[in-house]
């Protein structure tokens, strides 16, 4: 079986991998498509903390069922993975919190990937993927991190809901917002991405947070009242403390995107707007269920973001090159036969 491992960060090569043994509580499966995420590139890049070498990256998979123990799975079916693996027993997996697991293993991250033709996965992680494409299910995961913000969130109809960072993971949050009926508010410092909003999302506001006074915009667009849900889709420190500020009294505010520093805010400025900081950590179970149904109800479209296609005996080559934001790269899809 061919994979292909990230040996040290900048460096991947194909190797010649057993095919994987199928134990108890697990299913086999042939890899069909493999989403690159952010995550994936900050692994080759050397930038993602706690993060080991030798590893086979890829979370955002679409595969066929080959065997196992999974039921009602039958051999040849498309599905797709939670790829959370957690371990049943801890405080967040008994609280009905499993995507914070205290010691959970994500697939391409804490444990070896998908990036190879045939995967091992525990059989309660596995979803079934009739009626959808492999790109369709290659996408649901990247979504269900959005879905899950926004659920955090508990967003409401006529919310005006700004969320800050139009790449893949905030493009998924308008999406949601949008699904929960709030109004959103794109703000990004890439006027291509913000463009893709109104273009591809029907975003009615985006704001340019290097050439727009943002202040001003945002109590243009909601009539000085402020976003009462703010969502960070950045990870940028800069980004995450300068929204603090962008909050109405009684709002929420949710990190999805994650950065390494201590973040830093007036606690006078929180207090007085009686504020909420929430992290948002990951998806569940409910989360992978509704993106699936929205895209089953044509309600989202996420096979517009993918704008690079690579079989994957190429992506040692064009890996390096998804880095660059020149290359205009939302969504690249790794293909197998
Ligand atoms: N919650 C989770 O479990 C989870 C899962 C996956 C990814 N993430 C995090 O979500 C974040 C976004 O992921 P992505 O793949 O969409 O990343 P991305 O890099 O593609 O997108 C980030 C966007 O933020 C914009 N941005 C950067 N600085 C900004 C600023 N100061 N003001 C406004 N916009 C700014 C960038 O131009 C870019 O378009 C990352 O921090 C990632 O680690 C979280
Ligand atoms: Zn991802
Ligand atoms: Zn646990």
């Amino acid at each position: 079986m061919k994979q292909l491992v990230c040996i040290t960060p900048g460096q991947l090569e194909y190797q010649q991998g057993q095919q994987p043994e199928v134990k108890e509580n697990q299913s086999l499966l042939k890899i069909k498509r493999i989403g690159i995420c952010g995550t994936d590139l900050h692994a080759y890049e050397g930038t993602q903390p706690f993060f080991n070498y030798p590893r086979i990256l890829g979370h955002e998979l679409a595969a066929e069922y080959v065997s196992g123990d999974a039921p009602g799975f039958k051999a040849g079916e498309p599905v797709t993975i939670i790829p959370y693996f957690n371990c049943g027993k801890c405080i967040a997996c008994r609280s009905g919190k499993p995507n914070c697991c205290t010691s959970i293993q994500v697939c391409g991250v804490h444990v070896d990937g998908g990036m190879r033709e045939y995967l091992v996965v525990p059989s309660s992680s596995l979803l079934h993927g009739d009626g959808m494409s492999f790109d369709e299910l290659a996408l649901v995961e990247p979504l269900a991190i959005g879905a899950h913000g926004v659920r955090r969130a508990g967003v409401q109809p006529g919310e005006y809901v700004l969320v800050i960072g139009a790449g893949p993971i905030g493009l998924g949050i308008m999406e949601f917002a949008r699904i929960a009926g709030g109004h959103v508010i794109a703000m990004d410092i890439n006027e291509q991405r913000l463009q893709f909003c109104r273009e591809k999302l029907q975003v009615a506001h985006t704001i340019n947070a290097a050439t727009e006074d943002v202040m001003k915009r945002l109590q243009e667009i909601t009539n000085n009242d402020m976003p009462t849900v703010v969502i960070d889709a950045t990870g940028s420190l800069k980004a995450i403390n300068n929204a603090f500020q962008y909050m109405a009294h009684g709002a929420r505010y949710v990190l999805v995107g994650l950065q390494k520093n201590e973040i830093c805010f007036s606690h006078p400025e929180f207090h007085k707007r009686e504020a909420t900081l929430m992290s948002s950590r990951n998806a569940t179970r409910e989360d992978f269920d509704l993106v699936m149904q929205s895209m089953k109800k044509k309600l989202v479209n996420p096979a517009t973001y993918i704008t690079h296609r690579v079989a994957f005996d190429n992506v040692k080559d064009e890996f390096a090159s998804w880095l660059k934001p020149e290359t205009g790269v939302i969504k690249a899809m790794v293909e197998l036969g």
